[in-house]
């Protein structure tokens, strides 16, 4: 019988045409918080312009890094990873190729509409209701051509990287539709169904569930499979993996209201995302030890493969950002942090440690092997880019954290006679020199972006072969 069978080759055109993206998009959205960080320090550089005022441009950079260099790379690796677990082609060429112009699309429709002041006013969900529309026809064509691989699978285990992807989309899917239900009054504006405190609750329902679901959940499915790729073990503990996964699952959902400590929220609901917050620090350091672990036995590889670098010293900044987020969701913690740059330190130690490393260690982990070659043009380029990206994000996130301790101890502290002991203008006069610190920081990291995309230029320009590869034969258990 299987002589007879027509041999299958995997579609690796969709993962390189997003692995490419997944650069572009990298250097844009960080470019986009380099000007805005440089605003923050230079705040005529606006230019009294209202499409680069800072106001426009922030969404626009959170969108830019989370949507499309966060979600090319995501939706380009799990492309690549269910087909190689699988042993199998993606089920439908044309659906892959609308998954990949269709998200272009809705990153194009952001970069025009937020500049113009376009927006719902949800943070994270500012897109409005016909680019929402858009992006959900293009997730329910990403699911299907993900699980519909899955179902043709021709290797009898699910790999459980595949879960975390799979959960990542299935979630997204909901959030993003319930989220962002709202009443039409014309083509550029809506209002959203929800009202008062049920809408913030509905809205950081959605927001700490993108963290968890988009920046975390798929990202560790990258994990699952790269690191022990590039280490050349199996995972760790495969059984500590399906406990990670279903811990993770059954708490995340539960933690959104550590976003709206001391609001109109009811208490109880404020204490119960505290509480569950607390408890996702077991499953997110279990999940990461095994992450670190598979190294076991390896560990010298560190010293001589800087794609490893990447991708451990990811690790070390997810463990850092899950013991620091919980810490934050305590009650009297968050009176201090909450409205402080201390916030944005814990997002970009999560952002630019964990979602970036992980994202470029993988890119460079997979992108020879797309070319048919065995590593990038230049593997000390991508030593270069470790060093000038981790130096970069140490810089930015201590000065974050310093400067957000700062102000929430100078806004809270009072004389004797309980008058405040400093104006808003001296803390922020205070604030000005990591201000400075931070965009030092941003520099060193998009100077390291284009460092990869120069090493990826002439990776491709090297490329072996883009011919296909053959599909692998029908295997159990096949961990990749
Ligand atoms: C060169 C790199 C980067 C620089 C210079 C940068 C800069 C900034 C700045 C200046 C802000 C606004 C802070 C404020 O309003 O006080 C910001 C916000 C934000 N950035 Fe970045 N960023 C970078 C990379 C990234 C990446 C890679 C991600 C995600 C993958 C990210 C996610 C975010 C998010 C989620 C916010 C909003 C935080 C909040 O509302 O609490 N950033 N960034
Ligand atoms: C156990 C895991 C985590 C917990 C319990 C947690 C908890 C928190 C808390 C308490 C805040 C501050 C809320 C406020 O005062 O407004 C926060 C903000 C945030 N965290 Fe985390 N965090 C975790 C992991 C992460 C990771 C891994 C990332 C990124 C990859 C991340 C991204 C963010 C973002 C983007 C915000 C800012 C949201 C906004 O106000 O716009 N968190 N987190």
């Amino acid at each position: 019988m299987s002589a007879l069978r027509i041999q299958e080759f995997y579609n690796d055109r969709v993962v390189r045409q997003f692995t490419v993206m997944t650069v572009v998009w990298g250097i844009v959205g960080m470019l986009v918080g380099v000007y805005i960080a440089a605003q923050l320090y230079w705040p005529s550089l606006n230019f009294d312009i209202p499409w680069l005022s800072y106001g426009r441009l922030r969404p626009l950079h959170t969108n830019a890094v989370i949507f499309a260099f966060g979600g090319s790379a995501l939706i380009g690796t799990s492309l690549y990873v269910v087909q190689r677990t699988s042993h199998a082609r993606l089920i439908s060429d044309k659906l892959a190729a609308f998954v990949f112009w269709g998200w272009q699309a809705v990153i194009v429709l952001a970069a025009i509409t937020l500049p113009l002041g376009i927006t719902q006013s949800k943070e994270y969900a500012e897109l409005e209701w016909p680019i929402d529309l858009l992006i959900t026809a293009v997730w329910v064509s990403y699911a299907v051509v993900f699980f519909g691989t899955i179902a043709k699978r021709r290797v009898k285990h699910i790999y459980v990287a595949n879960w975390f992807y799979g959960a990542f989309i299935i979630t997204i899917a909901l959030l993003h539709i319930v989220n962002n239900i709202a009443i039409p009054v014309g083509l550029t504006k809506s209002y959203p169904v929800y009202s008062g405190a049920v809408d913030a609750m509905v809205q950081w329902w959605y927001g700490h569930n993108a963290v968890g679901f988009f920046l975390t959940a798929g990202f560790l499915g990258m994990m699952y499979y790269y690191v022990p790729k590039q280490v050349g073990r199996p995972i760790y503990s495969y059984r500590l993996s399906i406990v990670h996964f279903w811990a993770l699952i059954a708490i995340y959902m539960w933690a959104g209201p550590h976003h709206l400590q001391y609001t109109a929220l009811p208490d109880w609901a404020q204490s119960l995302g505290m509480v569950f917050s607390l408890i996702l620090l077991a499953p997110s350091w279990g999940g990461a030890i095994n992450g670190v672990m598979t190294l076991s036995g390896a560990w010298y590889k560190l010293r001589t493969d800087p794609i490893i670098k990447f991708l451990i010293v990811s690790i070390s900044f997810y463990m850092m950002s899950t013991f620091e987020g919980p810490m934050m969701s305590i009650k009297t913690v968050n009176s201090l942090s909450h409205y402080t740059d201390w916030t944005i330190g814990h997002v970009h130690s999560g952002a630019l440690g964990w979602v970036a490393m992980i994202t470029i260690g993988s890119t460079y982990a997979m992108l020879p092997r797309l070319l048919g070659l065995k590593e990038m043009w230049s593997v000390r380029l991508v030593d270069t880019h470790f060093w000038i990206h981790t130096i970069g994000v140490v810089f930015y996130i201590a000065a974050m954290w310093i400067a957000g301790v700062m102000q929430g101890l100078m806004w809270r502290a009072t004389d004797d006679d309980g008058t405040l002991t400093y104006t808003f203008v001296e803390s922020l006069k205070a604030t000005y020199p990591y201000y400075l610190g931070r965009f030092l920081g941003g520099v060193m990291i998009l100077s390291g972006m284009l460092i990869m995309a120069w090493n990826t230029w002439k990776t491709w320009q090297q490329a072996a072969s883009t011919e296909p590869v053959p599909v692998l034969p029908p295997a159990e258990p096949a961990h990749a």
